[in-house]
């Protein structure tokens, strides 16, 4: 059902689809190792069994229903200080997407989850491989809820609940590599201060007051943006300060 893209140069040209399997990452990740493998080859699958999120996460899925799937990608003009960089591109493709298909307003919560009406809808999972100081290769995991109703987390939200509609999986499939190739090209040119100034204005709860909490410590401040590693920066009480991603979480 999923078939090879006619929009685009590369991305979802090879198309593997299996009908199960424990993480599409770990079997893009192998996929990634044979040296003949082209960039931008998609594994997805109806019903992952071990899905990884981010910071050692499961990411669970009603089977059949969204879009769950990762990229092989081999980004190997990028450096190893710039590799937020795919972060943004990925999510900004995705953010991309939803816009597309919904006038609700779309918000990258830092580092990649996209959101829509302050529901989680997508969640991306980015695992490179290093080779000197550039990215030899990377696999961008990336789940999409798109006809799922209901949840067992009141957080979570599918394009079906944000818009009443129903979709048709291969066709958006296709229709989020062509966005993703876009953002991915634009990364590769090295316009860097272009993602940086999109991923910006589209990051949720930037220049309003909240409260974090970071280990044991709760505080209060104002996200401005990243640094160029893609640290959090907030304005708390007592100055700027950064944070990595195990370093802080939204209250
Ligand atoms: C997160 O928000 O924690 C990231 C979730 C990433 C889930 C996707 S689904 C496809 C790919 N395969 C995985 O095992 N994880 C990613």
């Amino acid at each position: 059902m999923y078939k090879t893209n006619q929009h685009t140069l590369f991305m979802g040209k090879n198309i593997v689809f299996v009908p199960e399997c424990p993480s599409t990452n770990d079997l893009a990740m192998s996929l990634l190792q044979q040296p003949a493998m082209i960039e931008g080859t998609v594994v997805i699958t109806n019903c992952q069994t071990a899905g990884r999120g981010q910071r050692g996460n499961t990411w669970i899925t009603e089977p059949g229903q969204n879009l769950t799937f990762s990229v092989v990608l081999k980004p190997t003009s990028v450096s190893v200080k710039n590799q937020f960089y795919l972060t943004m591109a990925t999510a900004l493709a995705v953010y991309d997407y939803l816009t597309g298909k919904t006038d609700k307003p779309v918000y990258i919560k830092w580092p990649n989850d996209v959101l829509v009406e302050d529901k989680k809808i997508c969640g991306i999972l980015i695992e490179s491989i290093v080779q000197g100081n550039v990215l030899k290769g990377a696999v961008a995991g990336i789940g999409l809820n798109i006809n799922q109703k209901e949840f067992s987390i009141s957080t979570a939200t599918s394009l079906k609940n944000v818009t009443g509609l129903e979709f048709d999986l291969p066709h958006e499939l296709n229709s989020v590599l062509a966005l993703l190739e876009k953002r991915y090209l634009q990364l590769k040119q090295s316009d860097f201060s272009g993602l940086h100034s999109d991923y910006l204005n589209t990051m949720y709860r930037i220049h309003q007051l909240h409260l974090f909490k970071s280990h044991d410590e709760s505080l209060e401040g104002s996200i401005t943006g990243i640094d160029e590693t893609g640290r959090l920066l907030i304005l708390c009480k007592g100055g700027m300060r950064s944070f990595g991603v195990k370093e802080i979480t939204f209250q």
